[in-house]
């Protein structure tokens, strides 16, 4: 039997060769049993990129922190909230430094993430769904009694119905935001007369309280190039200025106006928005590298990816192509990118199977090889994964959860 030395010392390829004792210092080297005792104990110190179990999810640290900030400055100087969306994240560590850093509360998109950040400490959450089953019902009244400064919208009379019940048994006083419509037939109440009628019914009941409005224009977000988002974001907020005019002449106050995104950040001021619900610009995607900014029409710079998912080049079997283990179950996706090797593409070749491939002449991947993998879309990407590895450079310096993987009450 060939030895491990023997092996190494046989003239197999530096890369191989390269990998085999990377993977011999690991075996002496890294407690592989005690990995997540360490983990639980915060004991990063030997925890390097190379020793993760792939495909894992790796937050860079610096670039999380300088996206963070970026929005943060922005927002302050532009004189608009930031009330961040955690579908994407859905993190309790992230969501903590967008609120260190200013953020007057947060959005969600389900009943179970406003309950995790709530029951994290963190004021001023708004859900942005309605409650239209007894599970949510229930459980937006629960919340609300336990965190009155707990928000939700409300899109459609029967619902305010049910809210009104239960909130009077309950005893408890509701923060609603009614739901305009702002584009996407998903939501919303048909602006001017209906949406201030529904709006009247919540300022006029005993056991709610009228925030304002949500109005939330996904169309515009990914619209490719500044100008067709202003475009596009102008036109489907015009609805909306209606309403905002005929409430205030209703003489009904409104303390929110809420919705934008991380593609209409810097434009949705004009659309009389008072707060910014944007999610995405923490991490970025492939989606929105591809928008384009207000200074470069080609690619969005204003916010960089600080989010791939490392994986593993684990067969190299036929030319121009590898595979890799970031498969279907791990959202691969051919729009997806390669950190740092833009001509690699990528492919789908089953459940735990995914594929690089090149054309001659262009830099190619070894077996053992780790790469680093921009996602498509961050919510559904984030939504397979249980934890962020948090580096800083190869290093690993936290581990932080991401909810919904092990068996929370609802996603
Ligand atoms: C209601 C709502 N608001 C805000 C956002 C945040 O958008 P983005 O991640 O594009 O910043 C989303 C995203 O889907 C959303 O559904």
């Amino acid at each position: 039997m060939t030895s491990r030395r023997n092996f190494l010392a046989s003239g197999a390829g530096t890369l191989l060769a390269g990998s085999v004792a990377r993977a011999a210092k690991s075996d002496s080297t890294f407690p592989y049993a005690e990995f997540e005792a360490k983990i639980a104990r915060r004991d990063f110190r030997d925890i390097t990129k190379d020793v993760l179990p792939t495909p894992c999810m790796i937050v860079d640290l610096d670039l999380l922190e300088k996206n963070l900030r970026r929005m943060a400055d922005h927002c302050k100087e532009a004189g608009i909230a930031l009330r961040p969306h955690v579908k994407v994240h859905k993190s309790v560590d992230i969501a903590k430094r967008q609120i260190a850093l200013g953020a007057i509360g947060l959005t969600t998109a389900t009943i179970a993430e406003s309950e995790l950040m709530s029951a994290a400490g963190i004021k001023g959450v708004l859900w942005t769904k309605q409650p239209a089953s007894r599970n949510n019902l229930i459980r937006a009244i629960a919340l609300t009694k336990r965190d009155p400064t707990f928000m939700f919208v409300v899109d459609d009379p029967q619902v305010l119905d049910w809210v009104e019940e239960a909130a009077a048994a309950a005893k408890v006083k509701c923060r609603i935001a009614v739901a305009v419509f702002a584009g996407m037939k998903r939501q919303g109440i048909e602006n001017g007369q209906p949406a201030l009628a529904l709006a009247q019914r919540v300022a006029s009941s005993r056991h709610m309280q009228f925030e304002g409005y949500m109005a939330y224009s996904g169309g515009a977000s990914h619209t490719k190039g500044w100008e067709a988002r202003r475009r596009k974001s102008a036109e489907d907020l015009a609805g909306l200025q209606e309403t905002l005019h005929l409430t205030r002449k209703a003489g009904l106050p409104i303390n929110i106006v809420s919705g934008g995104s991380t593609g209409t950040y810097n434009i949705d001021k004009e659309n009389s928005l008072t707060e910014l619900e944007c999610g995405s610009y923490v991490f970025m995607d492939t989606g929105y590298f591809a928008v384009g900014g207000k200074t470069n029409d080609q690619v969005y710079t204003d916010f960089e990816g600080s989010l791939t998912v490392l994986t593993t080049v684990d067969s190299r079997r036929h030319p121009n192509i590898a595979t890799i283990d970031y498969g279907n179950k791990a959202m691969a996706r051919p729009t997806d990118k390669v950190k740092g090797k833009p001509w690699l593409e990528i492919g789908n070749q089953g459940a735990e199977y995914g594929a690089v491939k090149w054309k001659d002449g262009e830099g190619e991947v070894k077996l053992g090889d780790r790469l680093e993998i921009y996602c498509t879309n961050l919510d559904m990407s984030t939504n397979c994964y249980d934890r962020y590895y948090v580096a800083r450079g190869d290093q690993i310096v936290d581990v932080w959860p991401i909810m919904g993987r092990s068996g929370a009450a609802q996603r």
